[in-house]
């Protein structure tokens, strides 16, 4: 669909797959953020107004050093900074992220959350990088969807111990489209 471009999620969830609480991430995961940080940087990050809004409870509102592109039904939403964009479709945002990767000299767009947004990549996705946190989360409110197996294959599983502060080990998980 758009050709010579990876669309790449990116997401952690939780072993009952919760990926968020009270907009903010339920869980301390040192190197999931460096993962996460790694994997976007310098390509375009496609994300719902609604976890756009959440970074601020982080204090990295916009991510720093790659395109933010914010997706939202809102005609008047608007953000004055020169690394963010705001669009009114997902196909919108995939365009002109295809074009902010041409000139960033990448062949990938990634995907940053939130649930809905998640959802609606998934069938034009190439790759999906699935940390999983090894906790259980009961109180969480939004949740990452499910994915046919029989269309996607686990192509890497690399397990994590908790280093000091975070609050669980992980896995990092890759799914290609198969
Ligand atoms: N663990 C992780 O990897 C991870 C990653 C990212 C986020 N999160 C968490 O996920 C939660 C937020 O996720 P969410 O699912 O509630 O929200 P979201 O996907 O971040 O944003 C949803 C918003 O996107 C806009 N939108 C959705 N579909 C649209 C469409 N077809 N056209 C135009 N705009 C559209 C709407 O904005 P308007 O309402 O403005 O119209 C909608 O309210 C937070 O808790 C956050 O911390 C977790």
């Amino acid at each position: 669909m758009y050709k010579g471009l990876k669309i790449s999620l990116v997401a952690a969830m939780s072993d009952n797959r919760v990926i968020g609480r009270g907009s903010t991430i339920p869980w301390r995961a040192k190197g999931d953020l460096r993962f996460f940080k790694e994997q976007t940087e310098n390509r375009p990050v496609i994300m719902g107004r609604k976890t756009f809004e959440s970074l601020k409870n982080a204090g990295v509102q916009p991510l720093p050093g790659r395109p933010n592109l914010v997706v939202t039904t809102r005609a008047d939403y608007c953000f004055d900074h020169p690394d963010v964009s705001i669009h009114h479709s997902m196909d919108d945002a995939l365009h002109h992220a295809a074009k902010l990767a041409a000139e960033l000299d990448t062949d990938t767009v990634c995907i940053g959350g939130g649930a809905e947004i998640y959802k609606l990549s998934l069938p034009v996705a190439d790759i999906i990088h699935l940390t999983e946190i090894h906790c259980m989360i009961e109180d969480g409110d939004t949740f990452f969807p499910d994915f046919s197996h029989d269309e996607w294959q686990e192509t890497r599983r690399e397990y994590r111990k908790a280093e000091n502060g975070d609050t669980a080990d992980y896995s990092f998980v890759t799914w290609q489209r198969a």
